[in-house]
C-alpha cells in the first residue's frame, strides 16, 4: 500500500478540520476544480461543476448522501457522482480521497475513499 504524496498521485488539498460536517468546500487541483464533502463519516471528493450548466457544486446543499446544486436543484450521488433528479442527465466525476493523519488528500486518477477516522 502506497502512503499518500505527490508523488504518487496524492495530493494533499487540506486539513481534515477545515472540513465541516455537510458543508461543501471548494479546492483547485491544478486546473480541476473539487468539491470536497464530510458527510455521515465518510469523505467524498467531487469535481466541482454541475454537469447541467457547470456552475460550482460546493455551493450547493448536502443531505442524505447528494449533493444539490444550486441552481436548478439537480441531485448527483455522492459515492457514484449519479444524477438522482434533473434536470442534469450526466454523471458528475468522482475523485479518490483520503486521510494520512490530519491531512485530506485527493486522487483525480482513482475512485477510492476512505472513512473519516473517530
Ligand atoms: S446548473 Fe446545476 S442543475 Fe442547472
Amino acid at each position: 500500500m502506497s502512503t499518500p504524496g505527490s508523488t504518487d498521485g496524492w495530493v494533499r488539498v487540506c486539513r481534515l478540520v477545515a472540513l465541516g460536517e455537510d458543508e461543501p468546500v471548494h479546492v483547485d487541483i491544478g486546473q480541476c476544480p473539487v468539491c470536497l464533502v464530510r458527510a455521515g463519516g465518510a469523505l467524498y471528493a467531487l469535481r466541482d461543476e454541475c454537469t447541467h450548466q457547470a456552475v460550482p457544486l460546493s455551493e450547493g446543499e448536502v443531505a442524505g448522501g447528494a449533493i444539490e446544486c444550486w441552481l436548478h436543484g439537480s441531485r448527483f450521488d455522492l459515492v457514484t457522482g449519479r444524477v438522482l433528479s434533473p434536470p442534469a442527465t450526466r454523471p458528475v466525476t468522482v475523485y479518490g480521497v483520503r486521510t494520512c493523519g490530519e491531512d485530506v488528500f485527493v486522487h483525480l486518477g482513482k475512485g477510492e475513499r476512505d472513512s473519516v477516522p473517530g
